[in-house]
């Protein structure tokens, strides 16, 4: 499963880049708008750190604006992938927009119905938002569980894009389903790496260390 980073936060980016975890980034307007920078800028700087796909997200809602903002997004970098809404015009600007050999991310799926769609419309990424189906008790990863079998049953090659991720325990259920990528805040990849017994071991091993004397360099 890959990895993708859900911020614009150049910083928190690199730290992650640096440990070996980022395959992508993934933002949207409020994380731009977070980050208080030029969304152009901001795109930029990340495409250059990262890469592997950046998403950036269009903010019209209808066709013909869409694909002027699509094609402004995707002129930063090769890299970019370009985010639309799950809505008919979105999936129409999703279809224009593949056909003209560019990344798409199709967001704000919550529904095995709309993955089918994006997925006909030739998108390169469909982003299901498994915390926000949880936060109003609806079953975020049994989504995941339904688009990978639609999109198995037909070998569509769009890829699952979990999105909307809150807790490590998320990013293991997604790759135990078959996600093909996780989204995730740089905060929730690094509490990847917790457990209490790792914890309790290495004060023990360090203490046991000590006590004997042991140098390596
Ligand atoms: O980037 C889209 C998605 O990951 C947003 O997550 O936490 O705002 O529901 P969240």
């Amino acid at each position: 499963m890959k990895f993708f980073v859900d911020t614009a936060d150049v910083d928190a980016i690199r730290e992650l880049n640096d440990l070996g975890f980022v395959d992508g980034v993934t933002t949207n307007p409020s994380l731009i708008a977070k980050s208080g920078r030029d969304i152009l800028e901001v795109t930029k700087e990340i495409c250059e750190m990262v890469e592997g796909p950046v998403s950036a997200e269009v903010v019209a809602t209808d066709y013909a604006q869409m694909i002027e903002e699509g094609r402004k997004l995707a002129e930063i970098a090769p890299n970019i992938a370009v985010k639309v809404p799950l809505t008919l015009d979105g999936l129409r600007a999703c279809k224009t927009l593949s056909g003209e050999g560019k990344m798409v991310n199709v967001t704000l799926c919550f529904s095995a119905n709309q993955a089918l769609l994006a997925a006909k419309a030739g998108a390169t990424f469909i982003s299901p938002f498994i915390g926000r189906l949880d936060d109003i008790n609806l079953d975020g990863l049994e989504l995941i569980a339904d688009i990978r079998q639609i999109y198995d049953n037909y070998g569509f090659e769009t890829q699952i894009l979990a999105a909307s991720i809150r807790s490590a325990n998320h990013m293991s259920d997604c790759a135990k389903i078959g996600a093909d990528v996780a989204t995730a805040p740089p905060a929730v990849i690094k509490a990847m790496a917790n457990h209490v017994l790792t914890d309790k071991g290495l004060a023990a091993f360090l203490a046991d260390a000590e006590k004997a004397g042991i140098k390596i360099v």
